[in-house]
C-alpha cells in the first residue's frame, strides 16, 4: 500500500460512521445445517451473484473496462486474481497497492470481492509464479517425468517452494485482516486449477519414496480402501489409481498447508478450483489435470487440505447431464456448493438455476470484461451486453431479493429447474403438489401447451414460503401446479387462491397487481421479464 493510499484509508474509516459500524460486521462465514450451506455475511446468507473477470483484467488501469460489464451483469461479486509475480517483486518485498486498489475500487463499485491467490498453480503451471522462482529451479524445484525430464508443474514436495508460497499467502492475508475492515473480501481461492497436466504425478527422488511408502491411514480410510496389509503402498493399496490419488494427496497436502497458514490470520472461508473431468465418461487416468479436486478423489483432497472450506467446480462441460451430474458430485454434506467458473456462452446461463436447486451459494461465470478478449469456443464468442444478457437476467430477478433467496436455499425450501433440449417438461414435486413446468413462451401463452424452446433458454424457480404458500419465478416458460399423488386421489382439484405479483424492495415482497383469468388459466407464464409471484393454492 502506498503512503497516500494507506493514509486515505484511516481517514476514510474515521470520517465515515457507515463504514466504521460496518468494522464491526462479523466476519464472512460458511455455516451449514442439515447437509445444506449458506454464506454469511454480515451475519446473514448471502448469494453470490458472481462474475470472474479475464486473467489478466486485475490490474488497476483495467478496472474502467470491468466495472461496466459488472453492472450489465448485476452481479454483486467480483472474483479476481491476485498475481504472486506482482505482489512479491523480491523475495520478502511485497507491494500491496494493485490488491488495495482492487478492494477500494470493488467497494466503490457496491460490490464484494474473492481474491483468487494465483500462486504455485495456475491451471496447473507455475506462470505466475516471480520470476525470482523461476530463475532459480534448483531450489525451486519442478516436477519430474519418469524419464527424468522436469515437467512445468509446481513439485508438491519442494519444501522451498511450499514455504515461499506460504509466506506469500500468509503476507495477503494478514494485508487483508489489517486493511479490510468492512470485509469487501467474502472468501480467498487457494491456487488456481492446481494439479498438472501431462505427467500424472511428480517422480522426484522424495516423490518416489513417498510412493513406495505406506499410504496414510486417513487417506485408506478416506477412499474406503482396505488393502491387505494397512501398511499398503500407494501401488498396493490403489493398482491403477495409484499415481494420480498419490498426486492429489501430495497436491492437496501442499495447497492445505497454504490455505492452513493464511486462515491463522485471517479466518476468511477459503476454497480450491478443480478442472473437471468427464464425469459421466472420464477416461482412464491421465485424461484430466492429474492432482487437482477432481470428482474421484474429493475425499483425499478433504482429508489432507482440511483447512480448504470447499472444493469447487470450473463448468465448461456443455452438456446438461454431465453439469447436472458435477452439480450432484460436488454438493455433500461436507463440502459448500460454489461454482466459481462457468462458461459465458449463452447455453450456460440457465444452470444458474439448476446450481440453486442444489444449493449453492454462488455462482460465477467467467471472462465478464470488456476487455475484448474472450475464451471462445470456451465462452461467448464476444463479450458485450448481448452476451451478458442471458445472465443478466437470472441477477436482475434475483438481486433485489437476494437475502430472502440465500436463506430459503439454506433452509432446503428452493427447487428450480433449468430446461433440457429435446424435453420440453419438467415436474418437480413441493410440498406434495406437482409442479410442470413447460417450457417456450411465447408465442404459446393461450390455450396450447408449450413445446420446448427453440433454444434451451428457459429456467423455473418454486420457493416455498409457508403452507400452500409460494414464491414463483422463472423465464421463457409456463408453470403450474397440479394437485398431488394424494390429494388427486382423493378427487381433489387444484384451484388458484390469489396469484400476486410483486417487486422485492429493501427485503419486504410490495404488491403490484393479482394475476387471473388468462394469466392463470393455462398456468403462469413466463416470458424473458423477470417477475415475481406469491402463489397461495388450494383445491376444490
Ligand atoms: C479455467 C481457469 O481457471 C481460468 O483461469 C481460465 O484459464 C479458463 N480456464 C480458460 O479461460
Amino acid at each position: 500500500m502506498t503512503k497516500t493510499r494507506s493514509l486515505f484509508f484511516s481517514i476514510a474509516l474515521l470520517a465515515a460512521p457507515a463504514t466504521a459500524r460496518a468494522a464491526d460486521a462479523p466476519l464472512p462465514r460458511l455455516v451449514q445445517k442439515d447437509g445444506r450451506a449458506a454464506l454469511l455475511v454480515d451475519g446473514a446468507p448471502f448469494l453470490m451473484l458472481g462474475a470472474q473477470v479475464n486473467n489478466s483484467s486485475a490490474w488497476p488501469a483495467v478496472l474502467p473496462q470491468v466495472w461496466p460489464a459488472i453492472k450489465a451483469l448485476h452481479a454483486n461479486t467480483v472474483e479476481m486474481p491476485v498475481y504472486w509475480e506482482q505482489l512479491e517483486p523480491k523475495p520478502g518485498t511485497f507491494d500491496f497497492s494493485v490488491v488495495d486498489t482492487l478492494v477500494t475500487s470493488a467497494r466503490k463499485n457496491g460490490v464484494h470481492l474473492v481474491l483468487l491467490w494465483f500462486g504455485s498453480w495456475k491451471n496447473g503451471g507455475v506462470a505466475y509464479t516471480p520470476l525470482w522462482m523461476k530463475a532459480d529451479p534448483a531450489k525451486y524445484r519442478l516436477m519430474l517425468a519418469a524419464n527424468g525430464r522436469p515437467v512445468g508443474s509446481a513439485s508438491p514436495f519442494s519444501v522451498e517452494r511450499l514455504e515461499a508460497d506460504k509466506r506469500a499467502f500468509v503476507a495477503l492475508m494478514r494485508h487483508l485482516e489489517k486493511t479490510d475492515r468492512p470485509h469487501t473480501v467474502l472468501m480467498v481461492q487457494v491456487e488456481n486449477e492446481s494439479g498438472t497436466w501431462g505427467a500424472i504425478r511428480d517422480f522426484s527422488p522424495e516423490a518416489r519414496k513417498a510412493f513406495d511408502s505406506p499410504v496414510p491411514a486417513d487417506i485408506l480410510a478416506a477412499m474406503k480402501a482396505t488393502p491387505s496389509s494397512p501398511n499398503a503402498t500407494w501401488k498396493e493399496a490403489f493398482g491403477k489409481n495409484a499415481d494420480e490419488y498419490f498426486h492429489a494427496w501430495a497436491v492437496a497436502r501442499f495447497v492445505g498447508q497454504v490455505a492452513a497458514a493464511g486462515k491463522a490470520e485471517y479466518a476468511l472461508p477459503l476454497y480450491a478450483n478443480a478442472a473437471l473431468r468427464d464425469p459421466i465418461a472420464p477416461g482412464p487416468p491421465g485424461s484430466w489435470e492429474s492432482g487437482g479436486p477432481t470428482d474421484d478423489v474429493l475425499p483425499i483432497w478433504k482429508t489432507a487440505a482440511p483447512a480448504l472450506d470447499m472444493l469447487a467446480p470450473d463448468i465448461y462441460l456443455d452438456d446438461y447431464a454431465k453439469v447436472q451430474k458435477v452439480l450432484d458430485l460436488y454438493r455433500r454434506p461436507d463440502n459448500p456448493l460454489f461454482v466459481p467458473e462457468i462458461s459465458s456462452a449463452a447455453a450456460y446461463a440457465p444452470y444458474f438455476f439448476l446450481a440453486l436447486d442444489h444449493g449453492a451459494i454462488g455462482f460465477s461465470p467467467f471472462g465478464i470484461d470488456y476487455t475484448r478478449y474472450t475464451n471462445f469456443p470456451l465462452g461467448a464468442k464476444k463479450m458485450n451486453e448481448e452476451a451478458l444478457a442471458p445472465f443478466a437476467m437470472n441477477y436482475e430477478l434475483v438481486a433485489p431479493m437476494m437475502r430472502q433467496l440465500a436463506q430459503l436455499v439454506f433452509d432446503g425450501k428452493v427447487h428450480a429447474v433449468a430446461e433440457k433440449k429435446g424435453t420440453p417438461v419438467a415436474t418437480m414435486e413441493v410440498d406434495g403438489w406437482k409442479v410442470d413446468v413447460r417450457y417456450g413462451l411465447p408465442p404459446f401463452g393461450f390455450g396450447n401447451k408449450p413445446p420446448g424452446n427453440p433454444e434451451p433458454v428457459g429456467r423455473a424457480l418454486v420457493a416455498q414460503l409457508g403452507d400452500d404458500e409460494f414464491l414463483v419465478t422463472g423465464f421463457h416458460c409456463r408453470v403450474d401446479f397440479q394437485t398431488g399423488a394424494a390429494a388427486s386421489a382423493a378427487g381433489k382439484q387444484r384451484q388458484y387462491l390469489r396469484v400476486e405479483e410483486g417487486t422485492y424492495k429493501k427485503g419486504k415482497f410490495k404488491f403490484l397487481r393479482l394475476w387471473n383469468g388468462d394469466q392463470t388459466d393455462w398456468g403462469l407464464n413466463f416470458t424473458s421479464t423477470p417477475q415475481v409471484l406469491h402463489v397461495t393454492v388450494g383445491t376444490y
